[in-house]
């Protein structure tokens, strides 16, 4: 209710400053003979509905609207940087550029992010730009001169997560030419224990050699190619995997059932590509890994989605980054 009462408040202030007629001037003071003030330029539609939009950014800027009346600026806001024509996108960039303004040298602490139906804008819209544009991004990604399909902030991750876990056993479906099966290999080495082994369907002559890294050929859930795997298992080590092959959602699914018993708990069950069908990527992509996590999550309480993995904005695995729990779920 409250927050009905502020949005119609929002939208009658709005209302007002979009008011297309242009201003008039005032009468002079007691209508004398006085020259006439030359008349003002009369403010397009669009001057006034950017004025309005500054008004209501430097209003959540400045922390001074109630918690409904925020909310209502936000959807405003959020709305009309949607409706923004290419041909004002001058003035869209000066609003945006507004609302992460408060971001430079911050004084308080938490930092006052801008609000999140803007954050998400931005964030989604230059996930698209790099996910989209592949030839120039991910698909031009390269480790020690062999291309890994990979996200240089999921790459961060991972190492991460190597030096966290100290996995004994490093499982990757998808091997495709190796890029990112070495640069695993290379961080057990940096690490001094482990080992990767790596999965593909398909043979691809010249990948790269390691002493930590083996091939297998064969489907990721091929009962055979998963014995193979099962047998370089150290039941005294951590186990972490990293599935990347076929990403329609059966398959994801199939190997979700496969794989996730084989992760030791505090490890990680890593799903990639759980940005496609419109998450925020690829929008006609179709059921993929994105689907299959949900599922498997609202029947396996085991895992949970670590959002840490995400703090670089972009990635390639929202919700995709699964640690298994160390004691069953809701208990500390
Ligand atoms: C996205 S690529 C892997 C990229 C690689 N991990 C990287 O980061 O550079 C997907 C790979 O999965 C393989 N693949 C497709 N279906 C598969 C299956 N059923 N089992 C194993 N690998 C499969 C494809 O041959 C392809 O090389």
């Amino acid at each position: 209710m409250q927050a009905e009462k502020a949005t119609r408040r929002v939208r009658r202030a709005l209302a007002r400053r979009l008011d297309p007629e242009p201003r008039r001037t005032p009468s002079p003071a007691g209508g004398g003979a006085s020259a006439p003030a030359a008349p003002a330029a009369p403010a397009t539609r669009a001057d006034t509905q950017t004025e309005a939009m500054r008004t209501a950014l430097r209003r959540l800027r400045n922390g001074n609207a109630s918690e409904p009346e925020r909310a209502a600026l936000e959807k405003l806001v959020v709305a009309w940087l949607d409706d923004q024509e290419a041909s004002r996108s001058t003035t869209a960039t000066t609003a945006i550029a507004g609302a992460f303004e408060r971001l430079w040298q911050p004084r308080t602490q938490p930092v006052p992010l801008p609000p999140e139906p803007l954050l998400s804008v931005i964030r989604d819209q230059f996930h698209r730009l790099y996910y989209h544009a592949s030839r120039t991004s991910w698909k031009d990604t390269w480790y020690r001169g062999v291309r890994a399909y990979k996200c240089p902030t999921d790459m961060w991750v991972y190492q991460e997560l190597i030096d966290s876990i100290q996995p004994g056993l490093i499982i990757e479906t998808g091997t495709f030419l190796g890029g990112s099966a070495l640069f695993l290999a290379d961080r057990l080495e940096i690490a001094g224990r482990g080992h990767v082994v790596t999965i593909d369907i398909d043979e691809h002559p010249g990948r790269p050699e390691h002493p930590r890294l083996t091939y297998l050929t064969g489907s990721s859930v091929d009962s055979e190619v998963l014995a193979q795997v099962r047998k370089l298992i150290d039941p005294e080590a951590p186990v972490l995997v990293i599935l990347d092959s076929d990403h329609s959602q059966a398959h994801v699914a199939a190997e979700l059932a496969a794989y996730a018993p084989l992760v030791t708990p505090g490890s990680y069950l890593i799903v990639e590509d759980t940005n496609v069908n419109g998450h925020p990527a690829v929008p006609d992509y179709g059921p993929g890994p994105f689907e299959a996590v949900a599922d498997f999550l609202a029947v396996d309480d085991r895992f949970e989605v670590d959002a840490r993995a995400e703090r670089y904005h972009l990635t390639q695995n929202p919700s995709g980054f699964l640690r298994r729990r160390t004691s069953p779920a809701g208990v500390a």
